[in-house]
């Protein structure tokens, strides 16, 4: 039995898979391992070339998920599918030292510890030679992370990190986000006991082939996730989501507005109702990229989808005016009166679209 699963997960990634194999089988030389690879139906084709390996190497695995996204989840998945004791998670583009491997192996299985982390931030470790904005970015992230971090790890944000399989469950069960790509951070937020940790570094090296899937959505999700964590997991992740474009839509509401009114001298009726409109339809086209990005709409779809969108808010924006007026005829408080009326408005947002504009697939 191995006593080490090396997780890849994989979106596009054909030109790398073999030689990654082949660079993980020469640094592992003399211990039992296994490579676990989660492909999300990479349109190149990479599970092909995942199975052909497989068939010839029994050491290596292929789960494939279809109509899925995402690297933590695929993380999550192919660790579940582990029996090791250990389990390592590293990127499949070469990017991770992959001879750092045995010697967090060795750490792990010596020393009390529950994750050994592939670490950029201490000495002799390093950024290879990313630009400064791309590290500027990162040590932005790593601040920000420590706002949910019970530990003083100096590279939350790395994906190269090896974990007791007894201490991933146990993280699983406490409820991980499972959101966008910082599966470490997630781990490390979650855990119902304190992570016993170490870090070991290295040099992050530069993409062979291929190219990076972290974008600005990758962004949004790193945020989302931290308000996820900052509220416990209390509130649903994409209500979350839901009201930081909210949010973000009343800004423009605003603008639509100050612009119509104030600069068109358009009568107030019609600029409210201009605004309304622009500021529902940019709620809908970035709620859709964004908190629906897994159920994103296309063509007609999402014309049908903008109309549902348009008739259920409204019916919000009705609630919310009802409820603050109510509660206002009793003590005459208009501040915590429009709050609790928004709030009304935008559970009811939050739900009638969820389940109308957006609907999750039947589960297979
Ligand atoms: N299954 C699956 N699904 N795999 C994915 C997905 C997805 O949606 N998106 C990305 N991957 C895989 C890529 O194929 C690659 O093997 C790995 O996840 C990392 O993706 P990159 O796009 O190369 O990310 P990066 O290099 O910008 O960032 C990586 O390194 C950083 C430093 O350690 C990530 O691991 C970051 O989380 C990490 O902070
Ligand atoms: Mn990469």
């Amino acid at each position: 039995m191995p006593q080490l699963s090396v997780i890849v997960p994989t979106f596009n990634e054909t030109d790398n898979v073999v030689e990654l194999r082949d660079r993980v089988a020469a640094a592992l030389d003399g211990i039992d391992w296994e490579m676990i690879f989660v492909d999300d139906d990479s349109p190149d084709g990479t599970a092909r070339a995942l199975r052909a390996m497989a068939q010839a190497d029994r050491r290596v695995r292929c789960i494939q998920r279809v109509g899925r996204r995402g690297l933590s989840t695929a993380c999550i998945e192919g660790m579940l599918a582990s029996s090791a004791p250990f389990v390592a998670v590293i990127d499949a583009d070469l990017q991770h030292d992959e001879r750092l491997l045995p010697k967090m192996l060795e750490t792990l299985e010596r020393e009390p510890l529950d994750v050994v982390v592939g670490s950029r931030y201490v000495e002799r470790g390093g950024i290879g030679d990313w630009d400064a904005s791309r590290a500027a970015v990162s040590r932005l992230a790593t601040r920000l992370a420590h706002l949910v971090l019970k530990a003083d790890l100096k590279d939350p944000m790395s994906g190269f990190f090896m974990i007791r399989h007894d201490a991933f469950l146990a993280c699983v069960r406490a409820g991980m986000s499972g959101v966008g790509f910082k599966i470490l951070l997630d781990l490390f937020a979650t855990s119902p006991t304190l992570l016993r940790f170490k870090e070991l570094p290295y040099e992050f090296r530069n993409r062979a082939a291929g190219e990076s899937k972290l974008d600005s959505n990758v962004a949004w999700e790193f945020f989302v996730m931290l308000l996820d964590k900052l509220t416990h997991g209390v509130v649903p992740i994409r209500f979350i989501a839901f009201s930081l474009v909210g949010g973000l839509g009343l800004v423009v509401h605003l603008a639509v507005l100050t612009l119509l009114y104030k600069v068109e001298a358009t009568s107030f009726l019609w600029a409210q109702a201009g605004a309304t409109l622009v500021a529902m339809t940019f709620n809908y086209v970035l709620n859709n990229v964004l908190t629906y990005r897994d159920l994103r709409l296309r063509g007609w779809a999402f014309v049908r989808g903008w109309f549902s969108f348009v008739l259920a808010c409204g019916v919000g924006a009705i609630a919310n005016v009802g409820v603050a007026v109510y509660l206002y005829q009793f003590d005459s408080r208009w501040l915590s009166s429009a709050l609790a009326g928004v709030l009304v408005g935008a559970v009811w947002n939050y739900a009638v679209t969820a389940v109308y504009t957006w609907k999750a697939p039947k589960a297979a």
